[in-house]
């Protein structure tokens, strides 16, 4: 074992040589591996009680289901903080496990596969299992119609709603840049609730401004550094942050989709 450079807070180096392991207690392991072109973080979660797991976003299914298999651990729940492709490309390769995402994503034509539905409203949280384990979902729109951000037993999933140094944009189809501002506001007083030393997961890493590239941070430096969440309370800094909305491609696309659903 090395000590993890977050207080409190222990790894195991390696379970297989590609992936690592950012957090194990009694209760728990959390593997986290970037996937795929777009860079996508993807994280496992093992009850280590029942050896149950969850992926979160797979990018790809058989990368996990391998893992799962080498470790004896049965992999039955994917959870989706969102439906963009990139997040749920890995779907169609385990659609024997429960599938979860918010209905709100329909909003944005998602169409399955998603055997499982969370319905509770946005800025709200429902109870959620795996295995001994029970973890908070909380549906933060904004980015997405249903996104959601996972809070339990050490970490937060916070998906494209909330990266390390910024938030997610919010001009794709289904976006909403007044939602993500409420999200971005219910969450900072969740984050300030629970302990400090909880890992931050995005869903994609990004340098920080001062030029260092984690893939988590503790709960206590995102809110120190985080650029969205110390705008979210004045209009004028709010109003100010070039992250939001970018003229390229993709808000092509959602402006084409948006007239054609009007
Ligand atoms: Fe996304």
């Amino acid at each position: 074992m090395d000590h993890h450079p977050l207080e409190g807070m222990w790894y195991v180096p390696l379970v297989s040589a590609m992936v690592e392991c950012i957090i194990e207690d009694d209760e728990i392991i959390v593997l986290q591996k970037q996937l795929g072109e777009w860079d996508n973080l993807n994280h496992l979660i093992v009850c280590k009680k029942t050896s149950e797991a969850a992926i979160i976003d797979p990018f790809s299914g058989k990368y996990w289901l391998d893992i799962c298999q080498k470790n004896n651990w049965k992999l039955n729940q994917v959870w989706l903080s969102h439906t963009h492709w990139d997040h749920s490309k890995g779907v169609s390769e385990l659609e024997d496990c429960e599938i979860w995402a918010h209905e709100l994503e329909f909003e944005r034509g998602w169409n399955g596969p998603s055997s499982h539905i969370w319905q509770h409203p946005p800025n709200t949280s429902a109870s959620h299992k795996l295995g001994n384990l029970t973890f908070a979902i909380h549906c933060t729109p904004g980015h997405s119609p249903g996104h959601t951000t996972i809070i339990g037993h050490g970490f937060v999933n916070s998906g494209d709603c909330l990266f390390l140094g910024r938030c997610g944009r919010t001009d794709l189809f289904g976006g909403d840049i007044d939602s993500q501002r409420r999200s971005l506001i219910y969450l900072k007083e969740k984050l300030q609730e629970i302990p400090k030393n909880w890992l931050v997961l995005p869903g994609h890493q990004y340098p920080l401004q001062d030029g260092t590239n984690p893939t988590f941070l503790s709960v206590e430096q995102l809110l120190v550094g985080n650029e969205a969440l110390m705008a979210v309370d004045d209009d004028d800094k709010w109003n100010g942050l070039n992250f939001l909305a970018f003229d390229d491609n993709m808000a092509e696309k959602a402006r084409r989709q948006r007239a054609m659903n009007q």
